[in-house]
């Protein structure tokens, strides 16, 4: 695996690629690997002869300081995964590469960005829209592979490059889940193993919701639906429901008629948990 530091030593490993007729499949991270990144990279090996991974802890997307200093990092760790992957490239730079001195653009998907998890962490998605733009133009790949987990953030980004006529294609990858249905998450080991047994109430949720979406109720049942069930596990503290249209992320009325995204959050113990499905009537 080659490791570049700087924009230029990114290009020219890039373009060796690219002159030999290779495709370009490209994996953005903030380091701090788990499964469910490895399994971007998977999916990027599976499309594409040569994979980019970029290891860049984003001060842009953290809203207070202390979030950003507390952030996990060890590179070493990283990229000894990243080894083990099918990975060619690993781009680390410094933040002075990315924001360079008297840096002033930004870009942001002006409703997209202010609604859900926007509302509560303000200018977050400008700082990964503004940071993803800045990778993806570093990198020049043919495609970028995102979890649906993190479904706002992959909505906007696909919004973005829309949007910019942005020459790549974004994949969503299902969300990586422990055989009961959890989620994975770097957040999940912090759970006490009764708060871990009692969290599977939100897959439980969501497949109840799957089932129901089928035969075209209200909004409003199915919504009931995820709250009840989230409800009856004492040991949940349902923070959010949100649902709404798939692509748009427009919250959503009357009956569920097409592509409907339910998005969960939920305190166990004090962990936020967050999950997602989309979901329909059957065709
Ligand atoms: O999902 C993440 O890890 C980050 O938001 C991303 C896309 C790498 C941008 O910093």
């Amino acid at each position: 695996v080659k490791i570049c530091k700087t924009v230029a030593e990114v290009r020219a490993a890039v373009t060796a690629f690219r002159e030999a007729g290779k495709t370009v499949g490209l994996v953005t991270t903030m380091g701090a690997l788990h499964e469910g990144h490895l399994t971007l990279m998977r999916n990027a090996a599976r499309d594409h002869d040569c994979v980019v991974a970029t290891i860049f802890v984003n001060p842009t997307q953290f809203g207070q300081k202390a979030d950003l200093a507390h952030y996990p990092s060890d590179d070493a760790r990283d990229i000894e995964l990243l080894k083990s992957e099918s990975v060619d490239i690993v781009f680390l730079p410094e933040v002075e590469v990315i924001y360079p001195e008297g840096d002033e653009t930004i870009v942001e998907t002006t409703r997209m960005a202010n609604m859900l998890h926007g509302l509560v962490r303000p200018g977050h998605f400008r700082g990964v829209a503004t940071v993803v733009a800045r990778l993806f133009n570093i990198v020049g790949p043919d495609a970028a592979y995102f979890g649906e987990k993190d479904y706002q953030q992959l909505q906007v980004i696909k919004r973005m490059v829309h949007d910019l006529h942005m020459p790549l294609k974004i994949h969503g990858v299902p969300t990586v889940r422990e055989a009961d249905g959890l989620a994975m998450s770097s957040r999940n080991v912090r759970l006490s193993a009764e708060d871990r047994a009692a969290a599977i109430c939100i897959s439980k949720a969501l497949d109840a919701a799957e089932q129901l979406a089928k035969t075209r109720p209200s909004i409003m049942a199915l919504d009931g639906e995820v709250r009840g069930t989230i409800n009856s596990e004492p040991r949940a503290t349902l923070r959010a429901i949100d649902i709404v249209e798939a692509e748009s992320l427009k919250p959503l009325t009357g009956k569920v008629t097409g592509p409907t995204a339910i998005m969960i959050s939920a305190d166990f113990g004090g962990v936020l948990l967050i999950d997602q499905r989309v979901v329909g009537p059957e065709t």
